[in-house]
């Protein structure tokens, strides 16, 4: 299991099939003067660096971004992909990484720290979100790993009593001795359930908790996913 980082690393993300699946995917779905709302994490990277050089040949024209996170945002200034607010436009699609990826289109994810952005982003999307992956990342159910939540700060210690009525095990997110702080502000709690049979009816209930601002389960959301192993990409969705 991939392990849950405080923030994203950088610097690694030039391995083939995070890369592949990246290349793949633009090549797939942007289109000059296209609205992207770009994810975060490492294969989000790859996605920048590729949309960076594109711009920069000219093979690709016109074509903004919507950072979901600060590190994808300074990534996407240094590589010349111009940046726009969701204030300013609405996204066409987004193209963002994924921790757990299901056959029927259903993820999880916010390992990485910036779930409930990429939420918004990829909620606004015309068009939806399409994952990108390695493809270890497919699995056959959601829920092997933890679900991350992000939590309002303020009285977070209910919030996790509210979470493990739920039947998980709830751990606050650290870095370092500190609580791990998303870019919002808030706090992250990895909640480790048995397993997610019904993540809809999940996602619900955890919404209903009031300091739970939103939870790494993204159903309803993925118009494709891109997935890479060694020299084979495979497309699921449109
Ligand atoms: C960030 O909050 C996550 O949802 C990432 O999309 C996820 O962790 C995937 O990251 P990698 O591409 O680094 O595996």
């Amino acid at each position: 299991m991939t392990s849950i980082s405080e923030g994203f690393v950088s610097g690694e993300e030039a391995d083939g099939p995070k890369r592949d699946a990246a290349h793949a995917a633009v090549e797939r779905y942007v289109e000059s003067g296209m609205v992207l709302g770009l994810g975060s994490g490492t294969t989000a990277r790859c996605l920048v660096r590729r949309l960076g050089e594109l711009l920069a040949s000219g093979d690709l024209d016109g074509v903004r971004g919507i950072p979901t996170s600060e590190e994808t945002a300074r990534l996407a200034r240094e590589m010349g992909v111009p940046l726009v607010t969701l204030a300013e436009e609405r996204p066409d699609l987004t193209l963002d990484g994924a921790d757990e990826i299901i056959a029927e289109l259903e993820a999880l994810k916010g390992w990485g720290g910036a779930l409930l952005r990429e939420k918004i982003v990829a909620s606004a999307s015309r068009q939806g979100l399409v994952v990108i992956a390695d493809r270890s990342k497919l699995v056959g159910s959601l829920g092997g790993g933890p679900l991350p939540v992000e939590v309002e700060p303020f009285g977070y210690e209910a919030t996790l009593r509210a979470l493990a009525a739920l039947g998980c095990e709830p751990e606050l997110r650290l870095s370092g001795w500190r609580p791990f702080v998303t870019d919002g502000g808030h706090y992250t709690v990895d909640c480790r359930f048995p397993e997610i049979p019904y993540p809809v009816a999940l996602e619900e209930e955890i919404r209903r908790i009031p300091g739970a601002l939103e939870c790494g389960i993204f159903v309803g959301l993925l118009r494709g996913a891109v997935l890479a192993r060694e020299d084979e990409v495979e497309i699921l969705g449109e």
